[in-house]
């Protein structure tokens, strides 16, 4: 996934452009590059590496003058990271400058056929064939919009692109196709994003560009098109996101800080559905009929997928409805068997997954209700799915997700005590309990950051281990889901999640001296089995940390270390338990002197398969 703005107006562009693109970073950080009008044409400047880079070489944008430009912050899918590969890509006559977020999938064939004739390029990328594709079409039509409009008709894949042409001193085109973009409504300017907090400093004003749709931008305004030419006419919208969500606030990363707002996020996730002791969805158009599944799939990515994970237990035991929880990128190319009402839910923290988006329309192709789980307002998958419940996590910035994921489980747990409600499995007096139980959390969650010290020292004790196994049964499995690919996509230490159970059919074999294991121990049904495990690890060399919930039965007969969260209902557990692990991941990684923020080859969303 990339970041892309634009800015057309009386401003000077670059200073606002290099502005945008900083709070894009998120996004993808291999490399970065302006295009700005001035005098003497279209001049474009590229680094590799980090923007900081681009920002020394432009003086901060003063070095380029003029007030229409367009920018790029790119995570590589075609050709390593290098100022030729960088962003922007221009034809070869000129006339085309682009820049492009996604994917062209038949770039291939497009390069070999635009080569045969004739065509030199001068990079690996996909974009490059993308800007002297258009430029061919614009050689024979003299047209932006046709030549766009033709090239969104050869295309395959997914593209969010900003165009400038030489002719056109005054406009910027864009046109989009899955992958997300924004256009920014200012006074006697216009802006264009890829995401939000790029422009939030100068509007909150936006249009959602729509799959399939073009526009030109003046300084004045911005007129849509279908990809077929007609005109399209939209209503903008106003953002209520929180600035101050985009910045840092005094701490040193994005991560420790949303890792601190969980109890925030999760408190106002759950009070924004829960007044008066009762669960209200009918904000989403959620009404009961949607409520009734006879099945339920849930679909998602990466820690979006464990969170299904921790649900999939959820629902079963309070609702005793069947879940299957897939992996989106799975689910999408199966073939999916669905039984007679199904409810789909997808989970997602950007609304962007590809993956995800693409499994939210196999249901939809079905004939499957899809409820989808959001924390981006105005996300194509909250556009896309028949019903969305946002959490209210506020914009995510790190890559590494925490505090959206925690609210994403909330809202989970409120559909499973409204599952199991309409289902005739809870009576009144449970679902208040659990409410209460739920309503709990973010204070037992402050309780678990105010000892964050003990973590931060576990870490810089342990930062030379290279191999760590996370272990639980049931909940438990989940939660270790979700802290293995934490610890892993931050730290680079490699880190596996295991059914506890499972760990003696081979994977034993690995563990020797020195290796670190983390039992995650719950639920009191089978907290001792895990404990037994931990104990055959340990008398194989291993270092084991017990992570525990207070009361448990097995809270005291631990070997290793032994780190407690507060208790909670068995089934709510998973919102305490991820707590240390995300601090263990944040602390490692900053001790081991990694960007937590913008781990190595990860961006915030995959918007390309
Ligand atoms: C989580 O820390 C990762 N950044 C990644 O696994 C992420 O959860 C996944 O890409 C799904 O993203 P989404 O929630 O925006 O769909």
């Amino acid at each position: 996934m990339c970041g892309i703005v634009g800015y057309i107006g009386k401003k000077q562009a670059a200073p606002i452009l290099l502005e945008g693109l900083k709070k894009l970073e998120y996004r993808g950080y291999d490399s970065a590059g302006i295009a700005v009008r001035g005098e003497q044409g279209i001049e474009v400047v590229k680094t590799p590496g980090r923007l900081s880079n681009l920002v020394e070489k432009t003086a901060g944008g003063a070095l380029l003058k003029g007030t229409v430009g367009i920018g790029h912050t790119r995570w590589a899918t075609h050709g390593g990271p290098s100022e030729c590969n960088a962003h922007p890509h221009c034809s070869a006559d000129g006339a085309v400058t682009v820049v492009h977020n996604g994917i062209l999938e038949n770039f291939r064939e497009l390069k070999e056929k635009l080569k045969k004739s004739g065509y030199e390029f001068g990079s690996e990328t996909d974009t490059e064939v993308i800007a002297a594709l258009i430029g061919y079409y614009y050689s024979k039509c003299g047209d932006p919009l046709r030549a766009i409009s033709r090239f969104m008709r050869r295309a395959r894949g997914a593209y969010a692109l900003a165009v400038l042409f030489r002719d056109f001193k005054d406009e910027i085109f864009i046109s989009r196709k899955d992958s997300p973009m924004i256009v920014g409504v200012g006074e006697g300017e216009m802006f264009i994003a890829s995401d939000v907090p790029a422009i939030l400093n100068h509007t909150r004003t936006v249009y959602y560009v729509d799959n399939l749709e073009m526009a030109r931008l003046c300084a004045d305004g911005v007129v849509f098109y279908h990809a077929d030419g007609e005109v399209t006419e939209k209503e903008p919208v106003t953002v209520d996101m929180d600035p101050s969500a985009a910045e840092k606030d005094g701490w040193e990363h994005f991560m420790i800080k949303e890792i601190h707002e969980q109890p925030r996020a999760v408190s106002e996730t759950f009070h924004r559905y829960v007044q008066g002791g009762k669960i209200d969805f009918s904000e989403a158009g959620v009404e009961e009929d949607i409520l009734k599944p006879s099945h339920i799939v849930i679909v998602g990515c990466g820690s979006a997928y464990h969170v299904g994970a921790v649900l999939q237990y959820v629902i079963e035991e309070l609702a005793r409805i069947p879940v299957r929880v897939e992996l989106a990128s799975e689910f999408r190319y199966r073939n999916f068997i669905f039984e007679e009402n199904t409810l789909v839910v997808a989970v997602s923290q950007s609304g962007e997954t590809a993956d995800t988006l693409a499994a939210v329309r196999e249901a939809k192709a079905h004939g499957v209700k899809t409820l989808a789980i959001v924390n981006v307002q105005g996300s194509s998958i909250a556009r896309e799915a028949d019903y969305t419940l946002f959490t209210v996590a506020g914009a995510e910035i790190a890559v590494a997700t925490t505090k959206a994921y925690s609210a994403q489980l909330i809202v989970g747990y409120l559909l499973a005590l409204e599952f199991a409600r309409l289902n005739g499995k809870m009576g009144e007096k449970e679902y208040a309990s659990a409410l209460a139980e739920i309503d709990s959390l973010p204070e037992k969650m402050k309780k678990i950051l105010d000892s964050k010290a003990e973590y931060q020292k576990f870490a810089a004790e342990h930062l030379g281990v290279h191999d760590v196994f996370m272990i639980g049964r049931g909940v438990d499995y989940a939660v270790c889901m979700e802290g293995a690919l934490k610890l892993k996509e931050v730290s680079y230490v490699h880190t596996e999640a295991y059914a506890a159970g499972e760990l003696k059919h081979g994977t034993i074999s690995l563990i020797e001296e020195g290796t670190l294991v983390v039992g995650v121990l719950s639920r009191d049904s089978i907290a001792e089995k895990t404990a037994s495990n931990l104990e055959e690890v340990v008398s194989r060399g291993a270092n084991v940390v017990s992570l525990v919930r207070e009361g448990c039965s097995a809270q005291h007969s631990q070997p290793g270390t032994v780190w407690t969260v507060p208790s909670v209902a068995e089934c709510f557990a998973a919102s305490l338990l991820v707590l240390p692990l995300q601090l263990l991941s944040y602390y490692v990684s900053v001790q081991l002197g990694h960007d937590v923020d913008k781990p190595r080859n990860l961006a915030k969303s995959v918007t390309v398969e």
